[in-house]
């Protein structure tokens, strides 16, 4: 019998809270047994860790959006490769801190429309969907604050401001209605535990 892992990804807006809401769960799901890779996008391989450094550092202009879509997409397909269908197909738990969905919201509404670009390029080279999708709800200003508070040198995306933020939140709720299968929509305007045992809810839920 072929085992199959489980596949989930959270996604939201920057700050939303997806890295330590990942961490936390997979810190739970391993001490309840369960094999766990906590990974995230664009990298968890070591050519699309690579790749993350061309695409979230420097000018905000680095890139043209098509191409900006392929290094996303290139990134993805390694990692993929690499591992995340190594892990599922070794029954473990894959939690990855963005995926698809991002290249969907970023890629194909930040510049122009190009959603139907980015929905063809996903058919022709990644071809499938996580199990379930987390979509950490923000408000867009916390969220940038919170994300500006980490002063890191990854702000190509931070450095389009605030309305791109409000524009992400609300696509990501349309998102969220458009694949109602597999998001599910957790608060994160509250204290991290709070967020935290929503998570752990939904997917013991799913687990069981
Ligand atoms: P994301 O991965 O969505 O960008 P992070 O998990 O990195 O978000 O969180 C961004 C910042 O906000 C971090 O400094 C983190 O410690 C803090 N943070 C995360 N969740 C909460 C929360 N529920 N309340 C307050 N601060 C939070
Ligand atoms: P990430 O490190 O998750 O940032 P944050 O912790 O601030 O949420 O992702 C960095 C940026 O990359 C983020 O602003 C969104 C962007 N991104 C895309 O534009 N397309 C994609 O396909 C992915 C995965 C991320």
């Amino acid at each position: 019998m072929t085992k199959t892992g489980l596949f989930l990804t959270f996604e939201g807006i920057d700050g939303s809270g997806k890295s330590t809401q990942a961490r936390m769960l997979a810190d739970q799901l391993r001490l309840q047994g369960h094999e766990v890779v906590l990974t995230r996008e664009p990298g968890g391989s070591p050519g699309a860790e690579e790749i993350r450094r061309l695409v979230l550092e420097g000018d905000p202009d680095r890139w043209s959006a098509e191409t900006e879509l392929l290094l996303f997409t290139a990134a993805r397909r390694d990692h993929l490769e690499r591992t995340i269908e190594p892990a599922l197909a070794a029954g473990k738990v894959v939690i990855c801190d963005r995926f698809a969905d991002s290249t969907r919201m970023y890629q194909g509404l930040s510049r122009g429309d190009l959603r139907s670009l980015v929905d063809q390029l996903h058919n022709l080279m990644i071809g499938r969907e996580p199990d379930m999708t987390l979509l950490i709800d923000m408000d867009p200003e916390t969220g940038l604050s919170r994300a500006k508070g980490r002063q890191g040198t990854e702000e190509r995306f931070e450095d389009f401001g605030p309305d791109l933020q409000k524009k992400m939140r609300a696509g990501f709720l349309a998102l969220a209605d458009e694949f109602s299968d597999r998001f599910r929509v957790v608060d994160g305007n509250r204290d991290v535990d709070s967020v935290a045992q929503d998570v752990t809810d939904i997917v013991q839920a799913a687990l069981r």
